[in-house]
Order: C-alpha cells, then sequence, then structure tokens
C-alpha cells in the first residue's frame, strides 16, 4: 500500500490573493466548486482580513456563501484577529488559521505588529474557536529567508512554532514565504522545530520562486512530515513579500509523490482542469 500524504489546497487563498485583477467572486466560487471534486481534505478558500491590505480577498463573506460545501471537505479560511474571526464564524468556516512571522520584519509588513503582538492578538481568537469547537491550524512564515530580515535563525522557527502550539493550533504549517529555501536551510530549520513539535503536527508550504520547492518536500519528508500546501496551477504570491512567487503546483507535488510511490488521493483529472480555469483567472480570461 503505497503510504499517504495529504496535500492542502491552497489556491483560492494563497494563490489569488496577490492577483492585480480584483477577481469576481462567481470565479473564485467556482475555482472551489471543482476543487472540492478533486478528493481535497482541506481547501483554503479565502481571507477575512483587511480589505485595505488585501482587496483581493474583500469578498470573503461572498465567497463563503456561494460555494456548495462538499461532506467531507474542510473550508478553511484565514484570520488575523477578532474581527476576522467573528467573520468567519459567521461565514460558517470549517476551520481558520492564524498566521504569524518567524521574524519581526516580515510580521510589522503583513500583520503591522511585532511578533509578541501578533501572538497577543491570536489568543482570543484560538480561545473563542475552542468554545465554538472550531479548528485553528497555525502559520509560521519566513521560515528559512526574509525579505526584510535576511536569513532566519532556525531557533526563532521553532520559538513561533511552540509559541502557536501553546495557544491551541492542531497543526502548524512552515511557510517558505518567498521560496528561498534550500534542502539544506529547510533541514536545518526543520531540525530545530523538531525539538518542539513532532513531525504529525507540522506541515511544508512552500513558494517555487527559486524552483526548489519540491526539493524542500523531499527534504520535509526525510524529516517525517506528511502534509503539504500547495496550489493549483503554482498560482500565488503574499502581498507583503516582495518577490514572493506562487505556490509550488499542486500538480506538481501529486505526481513527484506519486512518482515516489506516496499517494494523495486525488484525482488528477478534475486537478489538472482546475488548473487551467486557476490560470485563466489569472489572465482575466472567461472560465
Ligand atoms: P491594521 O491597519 O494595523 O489594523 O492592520 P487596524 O486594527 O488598525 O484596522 C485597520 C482597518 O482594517 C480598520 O478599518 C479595521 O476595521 C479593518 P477602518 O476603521 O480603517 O475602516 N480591519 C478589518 N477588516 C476586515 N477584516 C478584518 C479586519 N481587521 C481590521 N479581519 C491587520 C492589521 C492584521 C488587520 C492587517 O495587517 C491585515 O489585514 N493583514 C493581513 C495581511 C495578509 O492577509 N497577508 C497575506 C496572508 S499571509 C501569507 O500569505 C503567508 C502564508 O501564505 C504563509 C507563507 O507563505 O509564509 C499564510
Ligand atoms: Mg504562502
Amino acid at each position: 500500500m503505497p503510504e499517504p500524504v495529504e496535500i492542502f489546497e491552497m489556491g483560492p487563498r494563497d494563490g489569488l490573493q496577490n492577483e492585480k485583477r480584483l477577481i469576481p467572486a462567481a470565479e473564485k466560487i467556482a475555482l472551489v466548486d471543482l476543487l472540492s471534486q478533486a478528493g481535497f481534505r482541506r481547501i483554503e478558500v479565502t481571507s477575512f482580513v483587511s480589505p485595505k491590505w488585501v482587496p483581493q480577498m474583500g469578498d470573503a463573506a461572498e465567497v463563503m456563501a456561494g460555494i456548495s460545501r462538499v461532506p467531507g471537505v474542510s473550508y478553511a479560511v484565514l484570520t488575523p484577529n477578532m474581527k476576522g474571526y467573528e467573520a468567519a464564524r459567521a461565514a460558517r468556516a470549517s476551520e481558520v488559521a492564524i498566521f504569524a512571522s518567524a521574524s519581526e520584519g516580515f510580521s510589522k509588513a503583513n500583520l503591522n505588529a511585532t511578533i509578541a503582538e501578533s501572538l497577543e492578538r491570536f489568543a482570543p481568537v484560538v480561545a473563542a474557536a475552542a468554545r465554538d469547537g472550531i479548528p485553528v491550524r497555525g502559520y509560521v512564515s519566513v521560515v528559512t529567508d526574509c525579505p526584510y530580515d535576511g536569513p532566519t535563525p532556525p531557533a526563532n522557527v521553532a520559538r513561533v512554532a511552540a509559541a502557536l502550539r501553546d495557544l491551541g493550533c492542531y497543526e502548524i504549517s512552515l511557510g517558505d514565504t518567498i521560496g528561498q529555501g534550500t534542502p539544506e536551510s529547510v533541514d536545518k530549520m526543520l531540525a530545530a522545530v523538531l525539538d518542539e513539535l513532532p513531525p504529525a503536527q507540522l506541515a511544508g508550504h512552500f513558494h517555487d520562486t527559486a524552483g526548489r520547492a519540491l526539493d524542500n518536500i523531499d527534504a520535509s519528508l526525510a524529516r517525517g512530515l506528511r502534509v503539504f500546501d500547495a496550489a493549483v496551477g503554482g498560482l500565488g504570491g503574499c502581498p507583503y513579500a516582495p518577490g514572493a512567487k506562487g505556490n509550488v503546483a499542486t500538480e506538481k507535488v501529486a505526481a513527484h509523490l506519486a512518482a515516489a510511490g506516496l499517494q494523495t488521493g486525488l484525482d488528477m483529472t478534475v486537478i489538472n482542469r482546475a488548473a487551467q480555469m486557476a490560470q485563466s483567472m489569472r489572465e482575466g480570461a472567461d472560465v
């Protein structure tokens, strides 16, 4: 039996958040509905963040209201604060995610807060979600390299990952936000994080800016990670990380894992259609 590995689909959120053209909610809904047929267990749909900061995600409530939910699929959203959390709960998000940074420079740019301030803001979100029975995932960004502060010390990643775990996140996704990690820097970072958390509580989130995402996934597999974030069509980028390119493409990761004898359980016909749809959304064509 091939060993299972999960791909957490990021396309509708990380994939589209950086697009300049304001994509109509109907197109985003069509993408999520197609992805719901692909066999994903979790899909990140949108972000309940400030529309002044990320205009593309300003239609989060409309998108969440419009999707056709498939039983067994978890529809995740980003929530940076209580305002975002309340909106996510009203929109019936299956799970929410809080997102911290391993560097002060990126924390300030992405959240207008120090790392400590951001963790303070997340605490009531996690507490409210616990009361409401909504699982919370955590992200740590810039886990190997920061566009503002340079290389990230692995100990800083371990500290923030442990803080998110202590708050109550069920899984921590480790983000190579600008895709500058190498198998060596990823391995060193993971060695530090694994002193704090078991691999079953971690996910790898690699942007493919330098074309090393698959190598970095291999380095993570060797350290025992079995969940990877990816976006159909390789869409994406972070508006507050200059030079950040797309998430590694879901179809690329699934093929790579299959060749290594690992099974994602995804329907590649649907994935390829979704990748095409995502690409044409980026180009502004009719989908
Ligand atoms: P701020 O300006 O310090 O916040 O931003 P504020 O509390 O002063 O509020 C400013 C305005 O935003 C106010 O409106 C608030 O009501 C409103 P005004 O009174 O001026 O009209 N506001 C909100 N509106 C809707 N939903 C909300 C919300 N919160 C405040 N939740 C804030 C602080 C955290 C809000 C801002 O910095 C923000 O929204 N940041 C999010 C940035 C973001 O989404 N980045 C991309 C996602 S992270 C990522 O891509 C990395 C990841 O993929 C992993 C990786 O690759 O590393 C996850
Ligand atoms: Mg990302």
